[in-house]
């Protein structure tokens, strides 16, 4: 890596958790992601969700067809399970070399999330059967019992749900995704090479006194919710470590501006317009801009058995500022995150 104060030059980077959704949304944000990225790994949860290996390579094309001409960016697929989910589904999907994994959203726990599992012992034969075949689970680790704390659900999902998991099925690989707490970075750090964890920019910058500072503030609502100064300050500190478990994965999530600020609004921080001047911002800030290049570019590629993207992205220490809202062809406009404020870090078009 090439660093100095003024620009740093990293090897093209991986997005291990994006959320895209369709139509004039998907180009809207692919475009951001792949104007940084050289890979993502799209979630499923579409308002149909992605449930089956012909609705995953539909979407993939629409995804493909989405990304304009100067951009090379591959979209990776992941499988939404539902305890309707087959073996022959996750059969199906390890035949392919463009879905990377099937994702575990417990049935309700966030946006589209209604058709997720409802019974983890049901699923345990597709569970076996990811293991064999070597398909990744992703987890979106929180309990949804109404009756557990909001702030306590990741810590408690690791405790009844996942650790039995990795109990009875040591070999399947999986990983924990957006970690929140201290107690989701010992778990990945304390357990075997086949757990591993994704971390947003927005958990590592900010606690959960952003989602009130001098007001509600839905743009920095998502799930699982912004914690406690103590656990971002883990999650910081786990990514800027160097340790090959944990990966960049940004969670953005668009969601129209009238959904965000809506007497209920939806869960979800956009993040693409400017996710790696985000990392870049927390990694100098821990004076740890040497270690990022692993975190974006190869910590994620290798847990998911990819070889490394070609080429290069540079990031230049330079000031600009950030949008109040970008505009959505249908009509709506998205709030990113750091709206009409300055960042410090700019991507600098790749010329060649
Ligand atoms: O805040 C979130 N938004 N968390 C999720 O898990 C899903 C995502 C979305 O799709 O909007
Ligand atoms: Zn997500």
């Amino acid at each position: 890596m090439n660093s100095s104060k003024r620009s740093l030059t990293l090897r093209t980077p991986d997005d291990c958790h994006l959320h895209l959704r369709d139509a004039e949304m998907l180009k809207r944000a692919v475009n951001h992601t792949a104007s940084e990225f050289g890979r993502a790994v799209v979630m499923p949860n579409l308002k149909t969700p992605v449930t089956t290996v012909k609705r995953a390579r539909d979407y993939r094309k629409r995804i493909q067809a989405a990304v304009e001409d100067q951009f090379s960016f591959i979209p990776l697929m992941t499988l939404y399970l539902t305890d309707n989910t087959r073996p022959d589904d996750i059969t199906e999907a390890a035949t392919t070399d463009w879905l990377v994994g099937a994702k575990l959203y417990p049935a309700g726990a966030t946006t589209n999330s209604s058709s997720g599992v409802s019974s983890i012992v049901k699923l345990m034969p597709i569970l076996e059967k990811m293991a064999q075949t070597g398909l990744i689970l992703q987890v979106h680790g929180e309990v949804t019992d109404p009756h557990i704390d909001i702030f306590d659900r990741e810590a408690v999902f690791i405790e009844q749900v996942l650790s039995p998991i990795v109990h009875e099925l040591p070999e399947l690989k999986i990983v924990l995704e957006h970690i929140t707490t201290r107690q989701g970075i010992e778990f990945v750090k304390t357990s075997s090479e086949n757990i591993a964890g994704s971390l947003t920019p927005q958990h590592m910058l900010f606690n959960r006194n952003e989602l009130f500072r001098g007001g509600m503030r839905p743009h920095h609502y998502c799930l699982p919710i912004l914690k406690r100064e103590n656990h971002r300050a883990a999650l910081a500190s786990a990514a800027t470590s160097g340790n090959p478990k944990f990966f960049l994965g940004t969670d953005s999530a668009p969601h129209a501006q009238q959904a965000k600020e809506a007497a209920c609004g939806c869960a979800g921080c956009y993040s693409a317009h400017a996710a790696m001047p985000m990392y870049a911002r927390l990694f100098e800030h821990y004076e740890a801009l040497d270690k990022l290049e692993q975190f974006s570019s190869v910590n994620g590629a290798h847990f998911y058995g990819l070889d490394l993207n070609p080429g290069t992205i540079t990031l230049a220490k330079e000031s600009w500022q950030v949008p109040d809202s970008y505009s959505v062809e249908n009509g709506e406009s998205v709030v990113p995150l750091f709206a009409g404020e300055k960042m410090d870090w700019k991507v600098i078009p790749d010329m060649t």
